[in-house]
């Protein structure tokens, strides 16, 4: 069987990929800090599903991880999916320490400590949610924007120090554009996608090796336009 550690599977996106691979016969580590949930979603499929609460901010990442991979048998995919954001019309420390603590701090004490474990078993699989607001900044949460381009280019760093490696260990940059979660915050939504269609276009996407997944797919012309825009534009809506 098959063995994916999902970081932030207790609501959302994660929650959704969580029952996806375990209804497609995946032994399924999935983690969070809310345990009543994680345990809910246990119950769903319990010879499926095991479960490690932590906070990525925290000091248990590696210890949590190993202790998970153990219960697996082993790890062939990381997904992580933990992400935080909250938009605010001043500057506000707290929020952007948050941000930093979760989208980069906690994704590269992860993401790191699992390339290197696929290094030693010589394959595997790494896939991050980042965002499509990693394209450019925005005003209304400049750490969320700015952590997602971090992790967006931390991943081609690793894609790319796989390939001189010479090692089959895949990457998987996730950026979404509007999923309909508590995580889709503002006006002006608009592509919103169901959770559902969300995390099967990621399983799809992961399924195939994909280095970039745009979610949904038609996101990949927005990314287009936002890579070209000129800042004189793109000020009026960033
Ligand atoms: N929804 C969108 O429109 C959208 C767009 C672009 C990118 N994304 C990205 O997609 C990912 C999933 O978000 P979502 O939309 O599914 O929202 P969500 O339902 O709020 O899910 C966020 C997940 O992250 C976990 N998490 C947050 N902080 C954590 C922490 N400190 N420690 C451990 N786990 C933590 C949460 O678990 P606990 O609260 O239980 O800890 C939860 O499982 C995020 O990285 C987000 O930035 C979402």
């Amino acid at each position: 069987m098959n063995k994916v550690i999902i970081i932030g599977a207790s609501s959302g996106i994660g929650r959704e990929l969580a029952l996806l691979y375990a209804a497609n016969n995946w032994l399924v580590g999935i983690t969070g800090r809310r345990k009543e949930l994680l345990q809910s979603l246990q119950q769903d499929f319990p010879e499926n599903i095991m479960t490690e609460c932590f906070d990525v901010t925290g000091d248990e990442n590696i210890e949590s991880i190993r202790n998970l991979t153990q219960q697996l048998g082993g790890l062939d995919l990381l997904i992580y999916n933990s992400g935080y954001c909250e938009p605010s019309e001043i500057s506000e420390w707290e929020i952007d320490k948050n941000t930093i603590l979760t989208n980069v701090t906690g994704f590269t004490e992860i993401v790191n400590f699992t390339f290197n474990y696929f290094v030693v078993e010589g394959k595997g699989h790494i896939a991050a949610t980042s965002s499509l607001a990693s394209i450019r900044g925005n005003s209304f949460a400049p750490a969320y924007s700015a952590s997602k381009a971090y992790m967006s280019n931390y991943m081609e760093g690793l894609y790319i120090k796989a390939a001189k490696l010479k090692l089959p260990i895949c990457l998987t940059d996730i950026q979404p554009g509007f999923v309909k979660t508590k995580m889709a915050k503002g006006n002006g939504q608009f592509w919103v996608a169901p959770v559902d269609k969300a995390a099967q276009q990621i399983y799809t996407g992961i399924k195939n090796k994909k280095r970039r997944i745009y979610i949904t797919k038609r996101w990949w012309i927005i990314a287009k336009l936002l890579y070209c825009l000129p800042i004189t534009l793109y000020k009026k809506i960033g």
